[in-house]
């Protein structure tokens, strides 16, 4: 159960001394009232510290609130798990609606209604979905996600990713680092093995993702593509993943496959312990 900190800061003008707002004006400019500077300094007099206990909500929730944007979030990875490719990435566009409620012996039931962006493309798709997280004594399982969307296959990628693939089957020599890098660029010819990092880091995100979680994938840290034992095209990749919640960055290692016809099938997937210096994406 987290702990949430608010902080309330009273604040008063000098020369009562009594408190007379709590709040900042929003678009103050002193400089557009010099007369009353000296007088009405704003500053901080009494600091308090409010320790308030996390309930999980049930019933209708706000679309733009954090509940509903983390199970929209596992939607999104679910999505992508299911639908991925290098040349289809899915994140969430707008959550319209959003309930939970407790299902008794077995967790928290979502019941979401979203929209879901394909970036290559930038085309949009309405969904619907209901997401379980079960709950059971002494341990945490994956969230478990139901789906219906409307025109996914209006976005047809079997020529760029069967030219992908035949080019990488010939030559298995890939790898690259850093994706993006500091700057937030990716080359054009590295885009897909991004993509690709995505789509795969998603199978990681839904399998840890809880109610309390919302995870990004924030870096390929690097990546080599390894000798494929069949016709699938095979992939060591390095993840940075993010949780915003928890602002943790933890790396993961990931041996998967790839082909147009089969999609990714994750082999390995296994925490790295988490280092010094991964917060930094290196340049
Ligand atoms: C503040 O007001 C002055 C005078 O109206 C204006 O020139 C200045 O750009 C304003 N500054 C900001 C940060 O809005
Ligand atoms: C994506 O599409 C929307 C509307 O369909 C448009 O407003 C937006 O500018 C597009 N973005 C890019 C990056 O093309
Ligand atoms: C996608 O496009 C290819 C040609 O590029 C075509 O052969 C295939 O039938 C299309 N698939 C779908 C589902 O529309
Ligand atoms: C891999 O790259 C090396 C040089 O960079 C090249 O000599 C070799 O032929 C390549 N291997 C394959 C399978 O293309
Ligand atoms: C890839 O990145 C991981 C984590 O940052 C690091 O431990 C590993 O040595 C790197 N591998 C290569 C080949 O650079």
């Amino acid at each position: 159960m987290t702990l949430w900190l608010l902080l309330a800061v009273v604040l008063t003008t000098g020369g009562t001394g009594s408190p007379s707002g709590t709040v900042l004006p929003e678009d103050s400019n002193t400089t557009a009232h010099p007369n009353s500077l000296m007088e009405n300094v704003w500053k901080p007099t009494v600091v308090v510290l409010v320790a308030e206990e996390e309930v999980m909500e049930t019933g209708e929730l706000n679309p733009s609130h954090y509940p509903a944007q983390r199970v929209a979030k596992v939607v999104q990875h679910y999505f992508n798990t299911r639908h991925g490719s290098p040349y289809k990435v899915f994140a969430v566009k707008k959550v319209f609606s959003a309930n939970a409620e407790e299902v008794p012996d077995s967790g928290r039931k979502y019941q979401l209604e979203l929209s879901m962006k394909e970036m290559v493309h930038n085309t949009t798709v309405a969904c619907a979905a209901e997401v379980l997280f079960p709950r059971k004594e002494g341990s945490e399982s994956s969230p478990q996600v139901q789906l219906s969307c409307e025109d996914i296959l209006k976005i047809n990628t079997s020529a760029p990713e069967e030219s992908l693939y035949q080019q990488y089957k010939l030559n298995q020599n890939l790898s690259a680092h850093n994706l993006p890098d500091s700057y937030g660029h990716v080359d054009e010819d590295q885009e897909p093995f991004w993509h690709l990092g995505m789509v795969a880091s998603s199978f990681i995100m839904l399998s840890e993702s809880s109610e309390n979680t919302l995870y990004n994938m924030a870096q390929v840290a690097n990546l080599t593509q390894m000798a494929s034992e069949n016709e699938q095209l095979k992939f060591d990749y390095h993840v940075l993943l993010h949780d915003m919640v928890s602002q943790e960055i933890i790396p993961w290692k990931l041996v998967f496959t790839w082909s147009p016809s089969a999609g990714v099938k994750v082999q390995t997937m296994e925490k790295s312990p988490n280092c010094r210096h991964c917060n930094e994406p290196k340049p």
